[in-house]
């Protein structure tokens, strides 16, 4: 029998880009109308590197935030060679930092302050180990040997596997995990690792960007992968298994930085990440795992407290019309188009109807 509502405990993004200045303001109330919490990525330009430069992102991020919203932002540190280690354990003790974000020098946008010798952040991370904050790795080798699409699978043996056996206590999410062997790797790593499944990683496949032309709102990294990955990464993500949660890995880029002869990686989903994953749950036959996925296994991982509000589901026989872009910096931002109806919509539970 299908249904056409339910409820869960309110949802988290466990990786979301915000950006600064004019991008930020136009974004922030997306992600607060949908989220209660968000993981805030640290690829700003400059990076975010120190626990006063966190303590001062996420003041204006809190400025951002829409009258009548609720919204905490987790903030983040990128990693660097020359990360303060007092600094980090200062940010992360005073509950200013709640994370740290290994970029791989030259894997992504903004990540050229990232780390090129991995051995030299070792002491940094022994230190996170001894205090339980967590590492989230973007996990794609930068060697232009390797192929793009291969890059995740030999991050998890030239890079991770390593690290891990060096610094055996260590927490670790691999990030935007997109193929099969991310999920293995995760699924057997016991219970100092987990990993985020992007929105957007359970719908598209490489032929979205690739096929028929090239379509750069649905090019991010790591990049989409075959068919087969995909099956996989919503098996994943609709098993309820407790080291598999939301990251959208929402990134907003202007439309001329995308449709470019070199355009950048990101897609925006703040504004119908829930509504695509209630079709992608139902499709599966999981609509009792979404909870699970959106709301449960993030805070579970991270040690924190689940979310004490409510979100009821329901679907409409009208599709929902979402904006195809909005408008920032003289240009727009493309939302991420799943290319299928959205029929699920949500509005918050009032305590008196719980
Ligand atoms: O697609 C992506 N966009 N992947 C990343 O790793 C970075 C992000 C961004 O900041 O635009
Ligand atoms: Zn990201």
């Amino acid at each position: 029998m299908s249904i056409d509502q339910f409820t869960i405990t309110r949802p988290d993004d466990w990786h979301l880009h915000l950006r600064d200045g004019e991008m930020l303001a136009a974004v922030t109330g997306h992600s607060s109308a949908n989220f209660e919490r968000a993981i805030i990525m640290p690829n700003l330009v400059p990076p975010v590197v120190t626990t006063a430069q966190a303590t001062a992102y996420r003041d204006r991020i809190m400025s951002c935030i829409p009258d009548g919203h609720r919204f905490e932002p987790l903030m983040t540190l990128y990693l660097t060679e020359n990360t303060d280690i007092a600094d980090l354990e200062a940010g992360a003790h005073s509950g200013v930092v709640s994370a740290v974000k290994l970029y791989p020098a030259g894997a992504t946008t903004n990540s050229q302050s990232g780390v090129r010798n991995f051995d030299k952040v070792i002491p940094i991370l022994e230190r996170m180990a001894e205090i339980g904050l967590p590492l989230l790795v973007h996990g794609e080798v930068t060697d232009p040997e390797v192929d793009i699409f291969d890059r995740e699978a030999v991050f998890i043996d030239r890079v991770l596997d390593p690290i891990r056996r060096k610094v055996p206590g260590l927490r670790v999410v691999m990030e935007h995990v997109t193929t099969t062997n991310g999920v293995d790797y995760v699924q057997s790593g016991g219970d100092t690792i987990a990993a985020t499944i992007t929105t957007h990683h359970l719908i598209i496949n490489r032929n979205a960007y690739l096929a028929g032309g090239i379509r750069p709102h649905y090019y991010c990294l790591p990049v989409a992968k075959r068919e087969e990955h995909r099956l996989v990464l919503r098996a994943a993500a609709t098993s309820g298994r407790s080291r598999f949660f939301l990251g959208t890995d929402s990134a907003p880029h202007p439309n001329d930085a995308k449709e470019a002869a070199c355009g950048c990686a990101g897609i925006y989903t703040s504004i119908n990440s829930l509504n695509c994953l209630a079709q992608v749950f139902e499709d599966e036959d999981a609509l009792d795992q979404l909870e699970a996925f959106a709301s449960l296994n993030g805070p579970s991982f991270y040690g924190l407290p689940v979310n004490r509000g409510k979100v009821r589901f329901t679907k409409s026989a009208e599709p929902i019309a979402f904006p195809k872009q909005f408008a920032v910096q003289n240009d727009h931002v493309t939302v991420f188009d799943p290319g299928f109806p959205l029929h699920w919509r949500h509005q918050p539970v009032h305590d008196n109807e719980v």
